[in-house]
């Protein structure tokens, strides 16, 4: 804390002084925790664009530059040099591990990867055209009643115990869901495979057969579990922390994060790109589509452009845009959507109402390009998502568990509802 105060002085005539909370980088920030007690104001901040609501040590963003770090390291070091368990250890412990470090942490994921039967049972209970995010939200939650007993959140141990199980557990579930939603046996972990490989043969093996993991498409994987692994304070983060402050199971919270994810606005974007390409169709379309998001009459947005936080680029569209490419021509695949995404972003990125309002390609633009050349339905992008920032929102939410300054979240609101009022009797209204 410094010793900086910021005065504010309501129209009344009355000041409060409010201490200046600095981190080590990006802007400050000042305490309104006492504004209420000193003035009567609340602040108001729908959408939390300048709301601070947490301390934290694990992510830096400067959307102005195009800068995202994890615990200080640059996304595009890590992007090059990393793998998501190596990420998944940084994000969670704050710093990268050595070889024995590795080895115990990835040893340790793969231990639980395994899901109790009776999931497998409450699985099969489902439609097999259930949207697959649904039944992830379901079924995570439905951990909470495995691993709720015996657990507690007040026990580091515990805690750590619980984050391990859900990055492990997390692949198993979404292949399971895959399966699912195409008719196929459920497989079981391969423990001898890596993170994403295993996920790939857990997904696309059958038991009748062997399934050899094509490498390209487990590279390409893990590229992306990197570069979603986690994103600051974002809605499903914040959804996590939120759900978290009141002390609720971590299956509980994560499920509320994956709940937060499916939304169209954040991660359901790289399903909804992929049907935007669909509905646009053929590049002849491209003006009239782009026509329709700039028409204030129309709710259609293009989808995969603009961001929160990065408005000038999104450093994860820079990496991803080069990876589908090499993706692409790696597995010999010549998409006639990858065409007319780079034409759609060519035009966009000309016209003057995106020039103006700094909406530049986000990393769902070419997340969903690379998942459907992987052979995924566009279904499955968001639950993709999901098993990367599940890293991140464990991170998050051990973390919130280790600072001081933790309370229950309790925004407050501008009443603008009708005013006291007496009961009338339902035969005099
Ligand atoms: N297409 C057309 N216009 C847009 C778009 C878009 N994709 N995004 C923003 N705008 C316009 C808005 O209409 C607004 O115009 P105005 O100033 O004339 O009113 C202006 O740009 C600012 O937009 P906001 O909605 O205020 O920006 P906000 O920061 O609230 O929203 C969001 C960010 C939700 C990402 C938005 O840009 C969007 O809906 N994009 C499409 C969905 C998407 O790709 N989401 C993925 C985000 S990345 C992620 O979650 C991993």
């Amino acid at each position: 804390m410094s010793d900086k105060f910021v005065k504010v002085t309501t129209p009344e005539g009355v000041t409060a002084e409010l201490p200046v909370k600095e981190g080590v980088i990006g802007p400050p920030t000042f305490d309104v925790k006492t504004l209420h007690k000193q003035t009567g104001y609340f602040t108001y901040d729908s959408g939390f664009a300048a709301t601070g609501a947490c301390e934290s040590g694990i992510t830096f963003i400067d959307g102005e530059k195009g800068i995202l770090q994890y615990r200080g390291y640059p996304i595009e070091q890590l992007a090059e040099n990393s793998n998501f368990i190596e990420v998944a250890y940084l994000l969670m412990n704050g710093e990268l591990p050595n070889k024995a470090e590795f080895k115990s942490f990835d040893e340790e994921i793969t231990r639980h990867t395994m899901v109790h039967e009776k999931i497998r049972s409450l699985m099969k209970g489902f439609q097999y055209d259930a949207h697959p995010m649904a039944m992830m939200m379901s079924v995570i939650g439905s951990f909470a009643a495995f691993y709720h007993e015996g657990m507690s959140v007040d026990d580091a141990k515990d805690r750590r115990l619980a984050a391990i199980r859900l990055i492990a557990k997390m692949p198993t579930v979404a292949a399971a869901v895959y399966k699912n939603y195409i008719g196929q046996p459920f497989m079981y972990p391969r423990n001898d495979l890596n993170f994403t490989e295993r996920l790939l043969h857990m997904m696309y093996g059958v038991p009748a057969e062997p399934y050899e993991v094509n490498p390209v498409a487990a590279k390409a994987l893990d590229l992306l579990f990197i570069l979603h692994a986690d994103h600051e304070q974002n809605a499903s983060t914040s959804t996590v922390r939120l759900v978290g402050s009141t002390g609720a199971n971590p299956f509980a919270c994560i499920s509320a994060g994956i709940a937060s994810l499916w939304g169209p606005a954040h991660g359901g974007a790289n399903e909804a790109v992929l049907n935007m390409l669909g509905e646009i169709g053929d590049v002849s379309n491209i003006e009239k589509y782009v026509a329709k998001a700039k028409d204030k009459n129309d709710p259609f947005r293009l989808m995969g452009f603009g961001h929160r936080v990065y408005k000038n680029y999104d450093p994860r569209a820079t990496i991803i845009r080069k990876a589908c490419h090499e993706v692409l021509d790696d597995l010999g695949i010549d998409d006639p959507q990858l065409e007319l995404a780079m034409k759609l972003e060519e035009i966009a990125l000309k016209d003057e109402y995106f020039v103006q309002r700094k909406l530049y390609p986000n990393v769902d633009f070419y997340s969903g390009i690379i998942y459907k050349a992987l052979g995924m339905p566009t279904q499955m992008f968001t639950v993709m998502f999901a098993i990367a920032r599940t890293v991140g929102w464990v991170s998050q939410w051990l973390e919130q568990y280790e600072t001081a300054d933790t309370r229950i979240g309790r925004p407050r609101q501008l009443y603008t509802g009708p005013v006291t009022r007496d009961f009338v009797n339902i035969d005099k209204r």
